[in-house]
């Protein structure tokens, strides 16, 4: 990453509130660091995103999949606390306009994630049925709610950490955006033993192998055929 991609990454880290003294802080988790591409295999430019719409792609494994958000306006970053009481920073928005966003799209509470036949949790631009505002990320499993502007911290329902952050470096010249880690409560694990049979019939062998180079962006409604709005 260059000095000014690092920047814009850590830039929120200050802007976050200071932690408590029982803390120990979660510290970032480096992946293989991955361009996100379209559809056609092109670098995916940043600004190619439609505001509040759901986007997809897979990191850092070949099963895992992460929503990618431009929010629509500057989003600062947030101090968060992951279920076994770890502290961390998230960075907040990058982009532009601050706006971009990206977290781990398997739900904390009992992983329901997107596949290509169903998603029950997704983004809402307008209120959800039981939603206590607009602009959440809405698990129709048991109704955990999180604020992706506020690096998906749990506002309602059983979740009892954030979703996993993916870190996100936006190249300014270039306009393009490249995973390179997560921050917070990872849950990969746990998913892996849970969905292991699903995984392998839908994935097959190269579920669990980490995404190298590149990832494909894709729309939500276009990558799934059923997604659930309750
Ligand atoms: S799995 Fe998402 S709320 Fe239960």
């Amino acid at each position: 990453m260059d000095r000014r991609g690092f920047l814009e990454c850590t830039a929120g880290l200050s802007a976050a509130a200071s932690l408590p003294a029982w803390a120990a802080n979660a510290m970032p988790k480096e992946y293989g660091r991955a361009l996100l591409v379209n559809e056609r295999g092109d670098p995916l430019r940043a600004a190619e995103l439609k505001p509040q719409l759901n986007y997809v792609f897979h990191y850092p494994f070949e099963a895992t999949p992460v929503f990618l958000l431009d929010l629509g306006r500057p989003v600062a970053g947030h101090a968060l606390v992951t279920q076994d009481r770890q502290t961390y920073n998230w960075p907040g928005g990058v982009g532009r306009n601050r706006s971009i966003v990206a977290f781990s799209a398997i739900c904390a509470h009992q992983l329901v994630y997107p596949t290509r036949e169903v998603s029950f949790i997704s983004f809402r631009k307008t209120r959800a049925q039981r939603g206590v505002q607009d602009g959440l990320i809405h698990c129709c499993a048991e109704h955990s709610q999180y604020d992706p502007a506020k690096g998906a911290q749990v506002l309602s329902g059983p979740a009892k950490q954030p979703l996993c952050a993916v870190l996100l470096a936006h190249d300014a010249k270039a306009d393009t955006l490249t995973a390179y880690g997560t921050l917070g409560g990872e849950l990969f694990d746990e998913f892996f033993r849970k969905y292991e049979m699903k995984l392998s019939l839908d994935v097959g062998a190269k579920a669990k192998n980490a995404v190298k180079g590149q990832s494909v962006v894709r729309e939500l409604d276009k990558f799934c055929r059923n997604s659930i709005q309750c």
